[in-house]
C-alpha cells in the first residue's frame, strides 16, 4: 500500500453511523496477482450489520427530508472527490481485485459516473395527476423514496456496483447498508471515506464488511427496518437472498448471472466484430456479468473471423495489473482458475478443438490464459455455463433462425451482442434476442444514462438510466375528494 499517495483513503474497519467501527476478528485482504497480503481489515458480526440498519433508519429522516438539490450538492461533490483520486482508488483496487491498472481507472469513473448521474436525475423525480372519474375529485401520484436500502456486491466491480446502486439509493432520498464481497472490502471503504469528507451525513452511507455471508446476509434480507434489498451477483445465490426477501416482502431487485451471446453474421465488419470481441470478452479477465460467453460465427466468415480473432488475442500480454501494458490480469482464486479449467476441459473432452491458452502458465495459479476454443457446440459445459473467466468458444451457424434459437437457449437473459450491417437483420435479430440489452456493433454496452439488466433468471430491476431511480421510490395515489 505504499503506492498510495493519500494514506487516510486506507480504512481497515467498517463505516457505521460515521464512525469506523472495529472488530475482534480479521479478514486478509490479498492480492490476486502476487498472494501478497495487502491488508487486514476488521470483520464485522451480525450485530454490526443490525447496528448499520438501525443507524440507516435513523438517518432517514434528515435525508430523505432534504431537497433533491441539496443531496444532489452533497453527491457532487462525492463524486468531484472519487475523481480527484481516481489513481489512488484505481491503484486500491487492481491491489485488491486484481484488474490491470488502466481499466481500474476506468471503473473508477464508470462508479462516479453513476453519483453524478443520479445526483443529477434525483431532481427530475416528477409525480403525475390523473384526469378523476368524478368532477370533484383529483387524483395526484407522488413518488417517495423507499427507506433504508441494503445491498451485497461482488468482487469483480468493487467500485462501481456499490456506486450504481448507493447512487441511485441516495438520490432518491434512501439511506445505505451495503456489504462489499470479502475479497475487495479496500475499495467500498475508500468510498465510505470520501463519501465522508464529501459531507454526506453520518448514517446515510454504511459499510459493513465482513465474512459472516449468510449472518449479514440474513440481516441485510430479513430485517424489518430495510425497505429494499438489491443484490449483484450469482443467479443461485440471488434465489437465496430473493426467497429471505420475501419473509418481509421487501422490494427486489436482482442484477444476476449471465450468458452473453456474441454473434458475428456473414455482412458484419469483420475487423469490428474482433474489436468487440475481443473487449467484451477479455475486459477484467473474463470476470463481468456482460461478458461474451460464446462467440456464434456465420459459417461463411469462420475462418475470416477465426484468424483475425486468434491474432489479436495472441497480443493480448497477461499479468499483475500493476504492470505497464498489461491487458489480462489474475482471476480472483486458485479455486475459480480451477472451475473455468473445469469447463476447458471437459467441453475439450466433448470434441472442443483448444486454439490458443488452456492452461495458467508461469504467472501461477491465479492466473488463467485467455483462451479459444473452437468447434464447440451450444450443448457443451462451455457454452451451457458462466464461463466468469478468459475463455472464447466459438460456435458456428448458417441460419439467423438456427442462431437466434441457440443464443436464447439459455436460462440467462443479461447481454447479448451482434455485429450485422443489413437494417432489415439488425431489427430482426434485436427484437429476437431473449436478453435485457443488445449492443448492435458495439462490444462495450455499459453506462450511466443507460438501464442495465437482464430478464429471465438474470434478474429483476434496471440500474442506471431515467429508470433507475423507480427501484428506490414508491408511488402514492392522493385521492382528494369533497372539491
Ligand atoms: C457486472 O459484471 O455485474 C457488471 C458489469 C458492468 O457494469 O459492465
Amino acid at each position: 500500500m505504499d503506492i498510495i499517495k493519500d494514506k487516510d483513503l486506507i480504512k481497515t474497519h467498517s463505516y457505521i453511523d460515521g464512525q469506523w467501527r472495529e472488530g475482534d476478528s480479521k479478514i486478509t485482504v490479498t492480492n490476486p496477482a502476487t498472494g501478497e497480503k495487502v491488508a487486514s481489515v476488521s470483520d464485522a458480526s451480525v450485530t454490526d450489520a443490525n447496528y448499520a440498519v438501525e443507524s440507516a433508519k435513523k438517518a432517514l429522516k434528515l435525508w430523505s427530508s432534504k431537497s433533491a438539490t441539496e443531496r444532489a450538492n452533497l453527491m457532487r461533490k462525492w463524486f468531484d472527490l472519487m475523481m480527484a483520486h481516481q489513481g489512488d482508488l484505481a491503484k486500491i483496487l487492481t491491489l485488491e481485485q486484481g484488474k490491470p491498472l488502466a481499466e481500474a481507472k476506468g471503473e473508477i469513473a464508470y462508479g462516479a459516473s453513476y453519483i453524478e448521474w443520479f445526483a443529477e436525475e434525483g431532481k427530475r423525480v416528477y409525480g403525475d395527476t390523473i384526469p378523476a372519474l368524478a368532477g370533484d375529485k383529483r387524483i395526484v401520484v407522488i413518488k417517495q423514496p423507499v427507506g433504508v436500502v441494503a445491498s451485497i456486491t461482488p468482487w469483480n466491480f468493487p467500485n462501481a456496483m456499490i456506486a450504481r446502486k448507493a447512487a441511485a439509493a441516495l438520490a432518491a432520498g434512501c439511506t445505505f447498508v451495503g456489504r462489499p464481497a470479502s475479497q475487495t472490502p479496500l475499495s467500498a471503504l475508500a468510498m465510505a471515506e470520501l463519501a465522508e469528507r464529501a459531507g454526506i451525513p453520518s448514517g446515510v452511507f454504511n459499510i459493513v464488511v465482513g465474512d459472516d455471508a449468510i449472518g449479514i446476509g440474513k440481516v441485510l434480507t430479513q430485517h424489518p427496518d430495510v425497505a429494499k434489498f438489491t443484490f449483484t451477483g450469482s443467479t443461485a445465490v440471488g434465489k437465496q437472498l430473493i426467497a429471505q426477501c420475501a419473509t418481509t416482502v421487501k422490494k427486489v431487485s436482482m442484477e444476476l448471472g449471465g450468458n452473453a451471446p456474441f454473434i458475428v453474421f456473414d455482412d458484419a465488419d469483420i475487423d469490428a466484430a474482433v474489436e468487440g470481441a475481443l473487449v467484451s470478452k477479455y475486459r477484467n479477465a473474463g470476470q463481468t456479468c456482460v461478458c461474451t460467453n460464446r462467440i456464434f460465427v456465420h459459417r461463411d466468415v469462420q475462418e475470416t473471423f477465426t484468424e483475425k480473432f486468434v491474432s489479436a488475442v495472441q497480443k493480448l500480454a497477461m499479468g499483475n495489473g500493476m504492470k505497464d501494458g498489461v491487458n489480462v490480469g489474475p482471476i480472483i482464486s486458485s479455486k475459480a482458475v480451477a472451475d473455468v479449467d473445469a469447463l476447458v476441459k471437459a467441453s475439450i473432452s466433448d470434441g472442443a478443438s483448444l486454439m490458443l491458452g488452456g492452461e495458467s502458465g508461469e504467472l501461477g495459479d491465479t492466473f488463467y490464459q485467455p483462451t479459444i476454443l473452437t468447434n464447440v457446440t451450444n450443448d457443451m459445459p462451455i457454452a451451457r455455463n458462466e464461463i466468469f473467466g478468459p475463455v472464447s468458444p466459438i460456435i458456428p451457424f448458417d441460419t439467423e433462425e438456427e442462431v437466434i434459437a441457440m443464443a436464447n437457449a439459455t436460462e440467462y437473459g443479461l447481454a447479448a451482442y451482434f455485429y450485422a450491417r443489413d437494417i432489415g437483420r439488425v431489427w430482426r435479430i434485436a427484437e429476437s434476442l431473449d436478453f435485457g440489452m443488445v449492443a448492435i456493433n458495439e462490444g462495450i454496452i455499459s453506462n450511466a444514462a443507460a438501464p442495465f439488466g437482464g430478464v429471465k433468471q438474470s434478474g429483476s430491476g434496471r440500474e442506471g438510466s431515467k429508470y433507475g431511480l423507480d427501484d428506490y421510490m414508491e408511488l402514492k395515489y392522493l385521492c382528494m375528494g369533497g372539491i
